[in-house]
């Protein structure tokens, strides 16, 4: 019985690591360090503006965010930017796709309206780039081993490694394939992706002076990229949190009533 039972676990592992080993080259995803890791972690809310800074200046020409409300950029626990930023932002978004931003279109005056802090980012089809809101978490960076998410489990998914990676992964060879130039990308799944570089390193200047060599523009965008996909991060850990510590004192409230109700029945012996 045992034998045939290792013999059917080796088997299924045997196949299982070759079909795995034929996907080819695996993408490297370098295991970026972000404050909003672990159990407490939190984002950093100056790091939240650096992205969307660096989302707003590079990506945004061909990336929407379309599932994000502007508003949101004044959350606590988000960029917090004050009200009035929040709104002077909103002002300065220019559309130019109107049936993209359908939202944005006023069809009384034949025209579309300008954005305020109650509408949504713009939605971005012009240049065939998916849309960015959710791809933080639409994507692993973390993977196996062998299907068995052991790296995820001590790592994290991994979506906004992945993004950073992604910016950071590009080799400098070049490609033409039926008409489209695909750039040679150590993260992207394939190693070859239709994205130009978007970075290079100082691509923005930020007010307060911080880094803005590629690999911290990546980081970036990257944490900024995790809070649209994930805006409520926060307020999700402190009711895990909440719920763990409630739960270790209703344990222990229940061993000790356990105890009292049998301490009649056992205490005889
Ligand atoms: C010139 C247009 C352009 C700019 C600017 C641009 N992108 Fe892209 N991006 C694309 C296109 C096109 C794709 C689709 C690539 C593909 O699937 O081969 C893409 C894909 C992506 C993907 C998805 C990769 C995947 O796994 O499918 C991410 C993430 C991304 N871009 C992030 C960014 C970030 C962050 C910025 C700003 C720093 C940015 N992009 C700037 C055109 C652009």
């Amino acid at each position: 019985m045992f034998k045939k039972l290792a013999l059917a676990a080796g088997l299924t592992l045997g196949l299982v690591s070759g079909a795995y080993a034929a996907g080819g080259e695996e993408a490297h995803i370098e295991n970026f360090k972000f404050s909003f890791e672990g159990p407490f972690g939190a984002y950093d809310q100056n790091q939240l503006q650096r992205g969307l800074q660096i989302y707003t200046e590079v990506c945004s020409a061909c990336h929407g965010l379309r599932y994000v409300p502007i508003r949101t950029l004044a959350d606590e626990g988000g960029p917090a930017l004050p009200e009035d930023q929040v709104r002077a932002y909103a002002a300065n978004i220019t559309v130019l796709d109107e049936d993209a931003n359908y939202h944005l279109y006023d069809p009384e005056a034949g025209e579309l309206r300008a954005v305020t802090e109650t509408d949504h980012f713009p939605a971005v089809n012009s240049a065939g780039a998916p849309d960015l809101s959710l791809m933080a978490k639409g994507r692993a960076g973390f993977h196996g081993p062998y299907g068995l998410g052991i790296n995820q489990l001590f790592k994290g998914m991994g979506g906004a490694e992945y993004i950073a990676s992604l910016l950071t992964g590009y080799t400098g060879e070049e490609k033409e394939e039926a008409g489209t130039v695909l750039y040679e990308n150590t993260a992207f799944p394939g190693g070859w992706i239709s994205m130009a570089p978007p970075l290079y390193g100082e691509d923005v200047e930020f007010a307060d002076g911080h880094s803005n060599d590629l690999h911290h523009e990546a980081a970036d965008v990257a944490a900024f990229l995790m809070w649209t996909a994930e805006p409520k991060m926060m307020a999700r850990k402190q009711a895990g949190f909440v719920g763990v510590i409630f739960l270790t004192v209703l344990s222990v409230l229940l061993y000790l009533v356990n105890k009292r109700l049998w301490a009649p029945i056992k205490g005889k012996d």
